[in-house]
């Protein structure tokens, strides 16, 4: 059988056309999603290995996506350290945010075999998907995840306290970051071990500090995460959104492919990453609300990246917003299919 195209693309190889996959492609948009979403609530799609598998396969029979990416989320880890998690209709809350303790360090108590329900959905997954379709796995990167712990509001996307207790207490901040780093490391093993073959590190909260204190404090957690897939034989794409300029420090010991968002224009970023690093991205998804013309044009835009750059996957520049329409979403896929590529 043929090499899936995300692989061909991620180990080098020459292809037709780029392929695509979509950041929140499940969970999201899909009409199908919201129909389960009725029924059953996020905690159940994600424990249930059936509904797991059935929603992270979603948008590979509606969309005809090139990937499926795991249904789950990047807060398992601070869940799988005993933080209380629930998923309202103002995001994600947890019992106890780290800053409202007295002892931010204590009272965190990671255990892998809190991780186990994932590898079910997963082994689920690998079982009914398309065999042409590869899986990949993700989690959230340092920053991001240590937002959410520490100030535990999901909607309030500045996370001014939890900043503020960066600045504060670089040490423990170190502490709490190598907590993390040790837990995602043996989940990476769990995902990889169960049989996701990309993994994705989703740093989407990469423009809250100065990057010069993020190189210092959570970009050595990558470096890890890096090394891990390596080791593992996997390909890693990671998403540091809003590091603006920071991508030209991004070094092929940090990732194999690195996601751009929409800030950064393709052909500017390219100059900019080392050129031995795949790039990844970057449609901003609210131009799917505008006319099918209007889109097309946009999308023409990529078409001279793409036939210069085998190197790259197409994707979106942040995740898809409930909202988009699903008809555009589809005008968009059959557009990537039918393009020509110039290769
Ligand atoms: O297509 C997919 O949705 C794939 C699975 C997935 C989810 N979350 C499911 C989810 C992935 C890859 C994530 C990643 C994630 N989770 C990120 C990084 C990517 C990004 O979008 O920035 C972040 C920051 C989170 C944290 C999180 N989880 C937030 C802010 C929320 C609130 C609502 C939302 O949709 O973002 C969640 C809950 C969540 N994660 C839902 C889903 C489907 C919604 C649950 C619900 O409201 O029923």
């Amino acid at each position: 059988m043929e090499k899936p195209l995300l692989l061909q693309t991620l180990s080098g190889e020459k292809t037709a056309r780029p392929p695509f996959w979509f950041m929140r492609q499940a969970g999201r948009v899909l009409p199908s999603y919201m129909a389960l979403k009725h029924k059953y609530s996020f905690w159940q799609m994600m424990k249930n290995p059936q509904l797991g598998a059935e929603v992270t396969l979603l948008p590979v029979h509606d969309l005809g996506v090139d990937a499926a990416i795991l249904f789950s989320d990047i807060l398992v880890i601070p869940y799988a350290m005993g933080m209380g998690l629930d998923f309202t209709d103002e995001g994600p809350v947890f019992e106890k945010a780290l800053v409202h303790r007295s002892h931010p360090l204590e009272g965190l108590h990671p255990d892998p075999t809190k991780l186990h329900y994932i590898y079910d959905v997963i082994d689920e997954i690998i079982r009914t998907k398309p065999s042409h379709i590869p899986l990949i796995g993700f989690c959230g990167g340092p920053l991001t995840v240590l937002c959410y712990m520490l100030e535990g509001l999901g909607r309030r996307a500045e996370f001014p306290d939890a900043i503020d207790f960066m600045f504060k207490n670089p040490a423990e901040t170190q502490q709490l970051v190598d907590v993390i780093c040790e837990l995602t490391l043996e989940y990476i093993k769990g995902q990889v071990k169960h049989g996701i073959q990309v993994f994705q590190l989703f740093e989407t909260h990469g423009a809250l500090v100065p990057f010069e204190m993020y190189k210092a404090l959570f970009l050595p957690m990558v470096e890890k995460v890096a090394a891990q897939c390596r080791e593992l034989n996997i390909p890693f794409i990671y998403f540091p959104k809003g590091i603006g300029a920071g991508i030209s420090e991004i070094t092929p010991e940090h990732c194999d492919f690195l996601s751009i968002d929409w800030q950064t224009p393709l052909e500017v970023a390219r100059k900019l990453v080392d050129p031995a690093i795949g790039l990844q991205g970057n449609l901003d998804p609210r131009v799917l609300l505008a006319d099918e013309l209007t889109i097309s044009k946009t999308l023409e835009g990529y078409l001279d990246f793409g036939s210069k750059n085998q190197n790259w996957i197409f994707n979106l520049g942040h995740g898809f917003k409930p909202g988009i329409p699903y008809e555009k979403i589809q005008f968009m896929t059959e557009w990537l299919r039918s393009a020509d590529w110039g290769r």
